[in-house]
Parts: structure tokens; C-alpha cells; sequence
């Protein structure tokens, strides 16, 4: 075997042999004397016997390593297969449509070279990048798809576009790490599991499909969603829950205080703050278990800042419906717990996650 090159360029194939002969020689005219290159085409037997073309082109003398499966077992599995056989130093994701422009990969390279990064991003959503020939609803489920990565996933926000499918990153940052094609968003993995220090954008527009149509349908949406909610560790869920179980402390407090006889505007307060530290405990112990920094009180504490107004507006709304309109203190609380979740959620919209 000859000496393992530079870069590692993984494509999946499925019915692309009218592509792959236009984009190997686009990648040899963009890399070819400067940086030496692997081009690891990973076909599920296609029907229109893409494999085929890819060994003749190898044939041809370009460097082409061909990964041929059974059949069509998914995008994820596919480029993990062709990870496994890559000796590059760094590796590239890339379509074979040529909607990823293989002009684009001496850049992803060289910001590699240049600043260090672990991880190079070809992104759609920075300055200078964009798409073409979208409708406005692919548009909107592209931009709602990244939205939810960025708010469940931390390291998703290190990218302007992490839902990109052509991407770099640096062979050794993946070693001894369990990665889970579910999905076929590999650098979402790759963002949430890698050891790496930097990552850097660079800005490209992804074209029309050259020939050929998508592989990809309705049923990817579902498993990116299971597969977000799963990197994700099931946070949102389990907030939810804890959020349900709050209700049932706050309105059970509720009923204990206003039995013993206490003052129904102290019973109020205090069933509040009973359902604020419920949540916090569970939150704390369940939901955000490994994301716990600094000590139980400073956490105690954040976390009172953060709900407060979503407190004082569910307690405001309690108060002035039982004293002004008499309702049913039961009633009034969940009143104010509706509009006190509004209110939070808004203030994490435009104040906290803006
Ligand atoms: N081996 C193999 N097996 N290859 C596959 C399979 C499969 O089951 N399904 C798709 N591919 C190949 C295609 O032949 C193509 O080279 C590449 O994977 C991407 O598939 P497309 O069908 O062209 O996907 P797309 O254009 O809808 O989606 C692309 O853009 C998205 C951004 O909106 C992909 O790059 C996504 O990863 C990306 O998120
Ligand atoms: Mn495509």
C-alpha cells in the first residue's frame, strides 16, 4: 500500500454514476499536484452500478478506494464505513451530487493548516455562503432543523451550520470514540463525541443537485429529531417531565397550606417556591446531571434568577385572581403556572437565547 496522504476524502454513493466522473476529476483538479489525497467511495450497490464507474476510474490512475456494500443501508453507516478505511491525516464528508463544490475543499484544508482547527465547517450560514434554488419551506425546515440542534446541543453552536454534510476534521479526534450512525448528521455526532479544541467555518453555497435526485426523505426527518433528542441525552423530555411533577408539588403544597390554615396569599408563595425547589432538585440530579458545574447553592441560585420573573408573574396572577375575581385558588394557580411558563419560555426566546 502506498504512503498514507494528507486528506481522506469520504463520498457516499447511491445512483450517481453520472456525477462521480465529473466530481473525481473536479477534486483531482482542485487538490491534484498540491496536497496529496484518497478518495474513499462507499457504494450500496447501487442499481445503476456506480461501483462500476468507480473502479474504472481508479483504473484511470485517479486515487479512489472503492467500499462497496451490500445494499442501500444509509447515508450514517456509509460515511462511518468509509471513516473506518481513511488513513489521511485530516478526513473530508462530501456529496457525490456535486452540490458540495470539491473547489471548496483546498479552503477546508488550508483553514485546517492555517489556524489549527480540529474541525473545518462548509457552511451555508455564514457570511458569503447560501444555497440555491431552495423554496422557502426547504429553507424553514433546514433553519428549524439547525435551530433545534442549537438549542439541545451546546456543541452545536460552536458552527454556524451544523447540520452540514460537507465537512473536515482531523483523523485522531474520532479515535477511541464510539460514533452512532442513527442519523446520517455524522459531524452532529462528530461535534457532540470528538475530542477537539477549535472549530472553524468556511463559507460555500450549496448548489442545485447536478444529476440525479435526493435520497433522502420524509423518514430522516423523525430519526434526525430521535437523533438530536438522543445526543441530547433526552434533556428536553426529562424537563418536561420535571416540569409536569412541579405542577403536582405546587398545587399539592397549595392544598397543605391552605388545610392548615395558613393565609391563602402566604400559601400561594410558598407553594411556589415548593415547586421551584422540586424542580431544581430534579433538574439537577436527573435532567442536567453531567452538566452540573460549581457548587448545589450557586446552582440553586442561578437557577431561582432564571425562573424568577416566570415566579413572580404565576404569583402575581394567583394573588389577583383569588382577591380581585375569587377564583378558586386551585384554579388561579394553574392560571398563573400557564402564564408564568409563557412568560419563561419568552424570556429564554428573546433574552437568554437571543
Ligand atoms: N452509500 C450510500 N448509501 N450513499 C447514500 C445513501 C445510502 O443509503 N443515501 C444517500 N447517499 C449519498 C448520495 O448518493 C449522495 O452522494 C449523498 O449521499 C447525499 O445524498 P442526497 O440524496 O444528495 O442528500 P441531500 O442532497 O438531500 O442532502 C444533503 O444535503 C443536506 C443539507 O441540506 C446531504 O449532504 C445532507 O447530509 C445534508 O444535511
Ligand atoms: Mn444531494
Amino acid at each position: 500500500m502506498s504512503e498514507a496522504p494528507l486528506l481522506s476524502i469520504i463520498v457516499p454513493t447511491y445512483n450517481e454514476r453520472e456525477n462521480l466522473p465529473v466530481l473525481v476529476d473536479r477534486i483531482d483538479k482542485a487538490l491534484g499536484g498540491k496536497y496529496s489525497y484518497e478518495i474513499i467511495v462507499v457504494d450500496d450497490n447501487s442499481p445503476d452500478k456506480t461501483w462500476e464507474v468507480a473502479l474504472e476510474l481508479a483504473r484511470k490512475g485517479y486515487p479512489i478506494v472503492l467500499v462497496k456494500r451490500p445494499g442501500k443501508l444509509g447515508l450514517g453507516t456509509a460515511v462511518l464505513d468509509g471513516v473506518r478505511k481513511a488513513r489521511g491525516k485530516y478526513i473530508v464528508v462530501m456529496d457525490a451530487d456535486l452540490q458540495h463544490p470539491p473547489e471548496v475543499l483546498p479552503k477546508l484544508l488550508e483553514a485546517a493548516l492555517s489556524t489549527g482547527a480540529d474541525i473545518v465547517v462548509a457552511s451555508r450560514y455564514t457570511k458569503g455562503g447560501g444555497v440555491e434554488g431552495w423554496s422557502t419551506i426547504r429553507k424553514i425546515i433546514s433553519k428549524g432543523a439547525t435551530l433545534i440542534a442549537k438549542l439541545l446541543l451546546p456543541q452545536a453552536r460552536l458552527t454556524t451550520d451544523p447540520m452540514s454534510g460537507f465537512f473536515l476534521f482531523k483523523r485522531e479526534i474520532i479515535s477511541g470514540v464510539e460514533l452512532n450512525p442513527l442519523g446520517y448528521k455524522i459531524l452532529l455526532e462528530i461535534l457532540v463525541k470528538a475530542k477537539y479544541n477549535k472549530v472553524v467555518d468556511i463559507p460555500y453555497t450549496f448548489n442545485r443537485r447536478l444529476r440525479g435526485e435526493s435520497k433522502l426523505g420524509a423518514g430522516e426527518m423523525w430519526r434526525y429529531i430521535k437523533h438530536v433528542l438522543r445526543l441530547s441525552e433526552y434533556r428536553p423530555i426529562k424537563f418536561a417531565i420535571v416540569g409536569a411533577s412541579g405542577v403536582l408539588v405546587n398545587e399539592g403544597v397549595l392544598y397543605l397550606a391552605l388545610n392548615s390554615g395558613v393565609n391563602p396569599m402566604v400559601s400561594g408563595l410558598i407553594a411556589i417556591e415548593a415547586s421551584i425547589l422540586s424542580n431544581f432538585t430534579l433538574n439537577d440530579l436527573w435532567t442536567f446531571r453531567s452538566r452540573r458545574t460549581g457548587s448545589f447553592l450557586w446552582r440553586m441560585l442561578k437557577y431561582h434568577l432564571s425562573v424568577a420573573l416566570g415566579a413572580i408573574i404565576m404569583y402575581a396572577t394567583y394573588a389577583g385572581l383569588i382577591s380581585l375575581l375569587g377564583f378558586n385558588p386551585y384554579l388561579a394557580m394553574l392560571v398563573g403556572i400557564i402564564l408564568g411558563f409563557i412568560a419563561n419560555y419568552l424570556f429564554s426566546e428573546t433574552i437568554v437565547w437571543r
